[in-house]
């Protein structure tokens, strides 16, 4: 379907990506300039946050591009699996968790756990998530000027050749950008219906999941398994490692860690840390799940729905086999700080490349490929970045931990809420996003620490459990690479009452020569 010389509205696209997404559309949907003998400088193969983004750059340095997604929408897994139903889940389970705690109090109803749904969240985001898909394919086009073909597979054939939907398509560079999926674990019956990641618990859940076993002990296994246990629906998680103490995760606060493992069990999720799962047992469909724990024993969890959060892999035989790129030991491509393969003028970027596989990096991956395509010298250093996940909580972090300041610095000065030793005894941080329960449950207030140098006076990590601080999170991380010291967090103008303390109890500090812990 040629749409250049088309202008779609929202809804026609939103009408169309349904159409492709049922089967009535199978032909492609192409937004090419067919006319424009000039040649491309990039064809990005994948549509998600990496080729769109790093189309949009390109775009903007006044290079030529085309995206090609075999989705008939670009933006892609974000908005369409991953981020954004899990932003919907988790601000559902927040939601819950507070109906909850609060049943029958205050002006709060008796909370009604029948009316808590799986399944009716996950049907709630299908119906509404192409809103979204069609926007960026409206705004790619009507806003950033991209070329697009949609809906079809790519087929990379050389470094400088594209096959799609019948056609070749040349580029003087190639840019990778087509994701990961879940690694699924070599367990027998792990391919049993009933189990699910998050990819086919939005595809293909078709009954109200009553009992649910995670295997995996990171962020999906924290967040869906908070989701899952909101509804009512008594979640056990499986992990082999300890809760957060996964090699994808780093610089995770032990205080931190223990006050979210605390707060999940308060709320009834069962914990096995050190667990392998053996099989997924079942008759048809899921029965149960077995495992040994870390005390050695075998036990077998009744369940009707097993869930899957232990890490994505890519798929990337295809461009070994077309182009012969370098891959690392667990099938990540290979890539330089330029988003540079092995192979000449072609590139990869986001997932493809492994860890972290967030959002900023993907984008950032996509908009480094894109400047040096176009000529400039540019490098991405993603190893610190600014980390988050949710449990019925908002989990933010930046920078060193407690142990970590403690191993490189003679002299760490830790500024936390509430202080160390009077967990139990205080109400506080009494934080935005959690007035209420500083007043009805003071031990579900919140954690917020931040750790500082004592000798440079400078800041070196922050840590919340809390709502609402991701933001700051986003501009802490920038001012502790800039190398914000404790006298100028005092300097800040806060907006009191805000969701994190760290401005106003800095300041306390700020004016000691010889600065103590508070
Ligand atoms: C459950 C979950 C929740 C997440 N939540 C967050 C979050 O809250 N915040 C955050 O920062 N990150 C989050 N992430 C990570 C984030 O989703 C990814 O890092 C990001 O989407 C990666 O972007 P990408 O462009 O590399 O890949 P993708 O967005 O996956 O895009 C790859 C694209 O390639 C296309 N494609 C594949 N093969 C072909 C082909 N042969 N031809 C044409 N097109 C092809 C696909 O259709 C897809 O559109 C989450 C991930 C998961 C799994
Ligand atoms: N920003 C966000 O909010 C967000 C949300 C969700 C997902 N994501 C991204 O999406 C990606 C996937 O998330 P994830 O939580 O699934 O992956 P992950 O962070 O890679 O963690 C994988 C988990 O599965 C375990 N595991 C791996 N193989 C296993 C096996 N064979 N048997 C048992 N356990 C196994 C790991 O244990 P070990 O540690 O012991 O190996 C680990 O606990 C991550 O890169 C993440 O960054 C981001």
């Amino acid at each position: 379907m040629q749409l250049r010389d088309t202008v779609l509205s929202i809804p026609e696209w939103e009408a169309l990506i349904h159409r492709a997404e049922v089967g009535e559309v199978t032909e492609p949907l192409e937004n090419v300039d067919h006319d424009d003998p000039s040649p491309y400088d990039a064809i990005f193969v994948g549509g998600g946050a990496g080729g769109r983004f790093g189309s949009a750059y390109l775009r903007a340095r006044g290079g030529r591009q085309l995206v090609i997604d075999k989705w008939p929408f670009l933006g892609g897994s974000c908005p369409h699996q991953a981020c954004v139903p899990h932003h919907l889940f988790s601000e559902a389970a927040r939601e819950m968790d507070y109906m909850r705690w609060n049943s029958g109090t205050l002006w709060f109803g008796e909370f009604d756990e029948k009316r808590a749904s799986i399944r009716d969240l996950v049907d709630l985001f299908k119906s509404g998530r192409n809103n979204a898909h069609a926007f960026m394919n409206w705004q790619s086009k009507e806003q950033l000027g991209m070329e697009y073909v949609l809906n079809a597979p790519a087929t990379v054939v050389d470094a400088h050749t594209v096959e799609v939907a019948g056609r070749r398509y040349t580029t003087r560079s190639l840019v990778l950008g087509t994701g990961a999926r879940t690694d699924v674990p070599p367990i027998p019956g792990i391919h049993l219906p009933g189990v699910f990641d998050f990819a086919s618990l939005i595809e293909e859940l078709n009954y109200e999941p009553s009992r649910c076993v995670i295997i995996g002990g990171s962020k999906i296994a924290l967040e869906y398994g908070s989701f899952f246990q909101a509804t009512g629906c008594q979640t056990t998680i499986l992990s082999r490692s300890k809760l957060m103490r996964t090699a994808s995760l780093h610089h995770v606060d032990e205080d931190l860690r223990t006050y979210v493992v605390d707060g999940m069990l308060k709320r009834g999720v069962e914990i096995h840390e050190g667990a392998e799962p053996i099989e997924v047992v079942g008759d048809g469909s899921v029965t149960g799940v077995r495992a040994r724990l870390a005390d050695g024993t075998e036990t077998t969890i009744d369940t009707d729905f097993v869930f899957i959060g232990t890490g994505e892999r890519p798929d990337a035989r295809p461009y070994v086999t077309a182009l012969g790129v370098d891959l690392d030991d667990r099938g990540f491509v290979k890539v330089d700080a330029r988003m540079r393969t092995s192979v000449p003028d072609v590139y990869a970027i986001g997932d493809l490349i492994g860890a972290p596989m967030e959002m900023f990096k993907a984008r950032k991956c996509g908009m480094t490929a894109a400047r040096n395509i176009m000529g400039e010298p540019y490098e991405f250093d993603f190893s610190e970045y600014p980390d988050f996940l949710h449990t019925t909580y908002e989990v933010t972090w930046v920078g060193l931990t407690e142990a970590e300041a403690r191993d490189r610095y003679d002299d760490v000065v830790v500024i936390q809420m509430p202080p160390k030793g009077l967990v139990d005894e205080i109400a506080l941080p009494c934080a935005e996003g959690s007035m209420l329960y500083a007043f009805t449950r003071p031990e579900l207030t919140g954690f917020q620490k931040a750790v500082y140098d004592g000798r440079s006076r400078r800041l070196l990590g922050a840590h919340h459990v809390g709502f609402g601080a991701k933001d700051a999170f986003q501009y802490l991380d920038h001012l502790i690479r800039k190398g914000i010291t404790i006298d100028e967090m005092g300097e800040m103008n806060e907006l009191f009452l805000n969701p994190d303390h760290f401005i106003q109890l800095s300041r306390l500090r700020a004016g000691n020569n010889d600065l103590v812990d508070l």
